[in-house]
């Protein structure tokens, strides 16, 4: 396969190693605003640089990802769908609510395949939580906790762009209530604080973030996320049933120490960041994307699980809920928020 790389940033430069990596790609061309990041990353991993996104496309790629960043997301999505290219889009797709309808329905009216990069669904932990839900070994599911904590916030340029706390870092845990539930939110409370640099309220965003979280069958979840957790990059997440209570994230490496005398002895150093953490993941992520384009090519089995359009949509709807909410001050109900996706994705029922 011939594969597409928009964006050679962060992110982009992780996808770029898991293309080049697998042996059923051949060939990786990049796009990069920044030409000579771009060269950087191709020449990293033996691929190429492509003469610019209409000089890629219009190569015929057989997919493409999109790491470019969050603002370019919705229309690259659109111009690839719309020539039947198969995308991996990072997330957040959407910047608004309105681009969000328009672009999802405009992708399923295309019918091509879009993934978008919500990795946690290919973390080992996260799984066996969707499983565990699935599988009865939690019994009745009754109360979620996730936390999402950076050890630093990300720079200036990048919190202007990202659509702020809710959109650019809950938005994953907003993805993952809903895979592993199998339930919709109904309505968010949350709260935010600026207690860091000054260019992050100046954005109108918030550096600490609190949510509490109802779905529609009773379910309640709570969910922290911060830009400065000191100790270091801390994701994890509770899921507590009438039969057991599961950790996801509870490992040598969490940061968080128990302050009891007989605890056990964690070791490791505390995970730095989403590289770090997530390596994994996001090559599995790549891999799934992998195999979901042969299979819409034709040959093999369609792996399930990714996160669709529509299941980003969703995502977008609690984010721009537990917006209102914290500007507004009070509960927010997601039908305030007018419907939604057309739900064809992992949380229906
Ligand atoms: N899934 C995750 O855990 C995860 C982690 C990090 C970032 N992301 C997402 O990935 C995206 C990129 O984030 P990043 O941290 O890599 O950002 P970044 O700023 O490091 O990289 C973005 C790159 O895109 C390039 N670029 C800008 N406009 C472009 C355009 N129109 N066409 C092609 N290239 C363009 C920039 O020159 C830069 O090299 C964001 O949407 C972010 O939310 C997701």
């Amino acid at each position: 396969m011939r594969i597409g790389l928009i964006g050679a940033g962060r992110i982009g430069a992780v996808h770029a190693r898991s293309l080049a990596g697998d042996p059923r790609v051949h060939r990786v061309d990049v796009v990069d605003a920044d030409a000579e990041r771009g060269r950087q990353v191709a020449a990293a991993v033996g691929g190429h640089v492509a003469d610019g996104l209409d000089a890629l496309l219009d190569s015929a790629p057989d997919a493409v990802v999109i790491a470019a960043p969050t603002h370019t997301h919705a229309e690259l999505v659109v111009q690839c769908a719309g020539r039947g290219v198969p995308v991996l889009c990072e997330k957040p797709v959407f910047a608004d609510l309105d681009t969000a309808r328009r672009v999802a329905a405009q992708v399923r009216e295309t019918g091509t395949l879009v993934q978008v990069g919500f990795q946690r669904r290919y973390d080992p932990g996260y799984r066996r939580g969707f499983e565990a839900v699935r599988s009865g070994a939690l019994g009745q599911l009754r109360r979620m906790h996730m936390v999402t904590a950076d050890p630093e916030p990300p720079p200036a340029a990048y919190v202007a762009v990202s659509g702020g706390i809710h959109r650019d870092c809950q938005i994953h845990d907003f993805d993952v209530l809903r895979w592993i539930s199998g339930r919709e939110v109904v309505e968010v409370y949350a709260t935010g604080a600026n207690r860091g640099a000054g260019y992050i309220g100046a954005a109108g965003d918030a550096d600490e973030a609190v949510a509490v979280l109802t779905l529609d069958d009773g379910t309640l979840a709570t969910m922290q996320a911060s830009r400065y957790n000191g100790a270091g990059y801390d994701v994890r997440m509770e899921l507590a049933g009438s039969g057991a209570t599961l950790a996801v994230g509870l490992d040598t490496r969490v940061p968080l120490r128990s302050l009891e005398p007989n605890a056990p002895a964690l070791a490791e150093s505390a995970w730095s960041g989403f590289m770090d953490r997530f390596a994994p993941a996001y090559r599995a992520e790549v891999t799934a994307f992998l195999d979901l384009v042969v299979a819409a090519a034709g040959a093999g089995v369609a792996p399930e699980g990714h996160c669709t359009v529509d299941d980003a949509l969703q995502a977008l709807l609690i984010a721009e809920a537990a917006a209102v909410s914290r500007r507004e001050r009070r509960p927010v109900s997601l039908a305030e928020l007018g419907s939604g996706a057309v739900l064809a994705g992992t949380a229906a029922g």
